[in-house]
């Protein structure tokens, strides 16, 4: 993990100029090569295999990706503690995703006294910190692209719950690719043995970033508002997650009902339609409410969880904690959110 960017860009690129010279013949690669792959972390072999990096097939990545992984010694040795790891997703934006996994990470670490880690996984335009209220001296980046170890990237809030931030707009986090991706979650697996529970807070939409974190939580939690269009949008993301088995348990919030009624008759149509067309059961976690009492909190830069008036809302994240904590849906052996269906995420999106 001390690697630096560079370190890890000839490592990827000689690598992946070897996968090349295998899946064409020795003597495409070596008629294109100036000093050979011998030169392996020479300028021309890294600006070969840059070049050449489109031409390769994405299950061969993945199959050798795999490999990698698995000949990794940090696999083999981590802890078989059980973890709770759950994907807060949406198919829309805008839908409460951020909002509700720093609150429910609030109630989780607060109220019910587990030790939580939010992860920021909306890559392009994080704000979970912001929702926080905190500044991040360290972010995801820092780990990516700087070697830091992430006990040192972490932030330890005032309120027990740790965060591992982005810094938003950042173009190299939108497009990763596949080996920092996978070198980050290497070292997130290792990690999580000093948690209970960890949520992804995703972005919205189907890009393959988001499919990763779903593919690797085995819990995945789809965020609905009462518009069509989100409801639509449930579907389509609930029917991809099924049909490239990214996950086997997905489960609903629906958020921002004009009231409780609404959101269930909502989340009615959507496990009926999941039933007849997926065959799947979609469990409701809760409905929360519409309330200018959440907004209010976010312009004042406050997790509601501690500042909003309105106490049913609060009162909402704390039965979907409990929900949560009930259910086993989401556990799995730390050993078992393995690099095999993060590598699948990143294939199938
Ligand atoms: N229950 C609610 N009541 C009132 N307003 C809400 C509620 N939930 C969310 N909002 C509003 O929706 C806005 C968007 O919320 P949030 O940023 O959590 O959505 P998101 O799904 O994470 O968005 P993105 O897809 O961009 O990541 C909030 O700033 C807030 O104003
Ligand atoms: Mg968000």
């Amino acid at each position: 993990m001390d690697m630096n960017n560079r370190q890890l860009q000839s490592q990827e690129s000689y690598y992946e100029f070897k996968q090349f010279r295998n899946n064409t013949g020795y003597n495409i690669a070596h008629k294109y090569s100036v000093g050979g792959y011998r030169s392996n972390f020479k300028t021309q072999s890294i600006n070969l295999a840059n070049n050449i990096k489109n031409k390769l097939k994405r299950t061969d990545q993945a199959q050798s990706l795999r490999q990698r992984a698995k000949s990794n010694d940090d696999f083999n040795n981590l802890s078989k503690k059980a973890v709770k790891c759950i994907a807060i997703a949406s198919g829309k934006g805008g839908v409460g995703k951020t909002l509700i996994s720093v609150n429910l990470a609030l109630s989780l670490s607060t109220k019910y006294k587990k030790k939580v880690l939010l992860v920021d996984a909306d890559l392009g335009l994080a704000n979970a910190d912001i929702v926080l209220g905190i500044e991040p001296k360290y972010s995801m980046q820092d780990c990516i692209f700087k070697g830091k170890p992430l006990s040192e990237v972490v932030i330890k809030t005032e309120h027990g719950l740790d965060l591992i931030a982005v810094s938003s707009g950042n173009k190299e986090m939108v497009s990763l690719g596949a080996a920092r991706l996978e070198m980050f979650l290497k070292e997130l697996i290792n990690f999580a043995a000093n948690y209970d529970i960890i949520l992804f807070d995703c972005a919205a939409g189907i890009d393959n970033n988001v499919t990763s974190f779903i593919a690797t939580a085995p819990q995945t939690i789809i965020v609905a508002s009462t518009e069509p269009t989100s409801i639509m949008d449930v579907y389509a993301l609930n029917k991809l997650i099924y049909r490239d088995n990214l996950s086997q348990n997905v489960g609903l919030i629906v958020n921002m009902a004009d009231d409780k009624e609404h959101g269930y008759r909502v989340a009615k149509t959507l496990s009926s339609v999941s039933k007849k067309h997926l065959n799947v059961q979609v469990h409701l976690h809760g409905v929360i409410s519409r309330s200018e009492a959440v907004h209010e909190a976010v312009c004042k830069r406050q997790p509601f969880y501690f500042s909003c008036k309105d106490q049913s809302i609060i009162e909402d994240i704390d039965n979907i904690a409990k929900d949560i904590i009930l259910s086993h849906k989401s556990e799995t052996k730390l050993h078992s959110l393995n690099t095999d269906k993060f590598i699948d995420g990143i294939i199938k999106g």
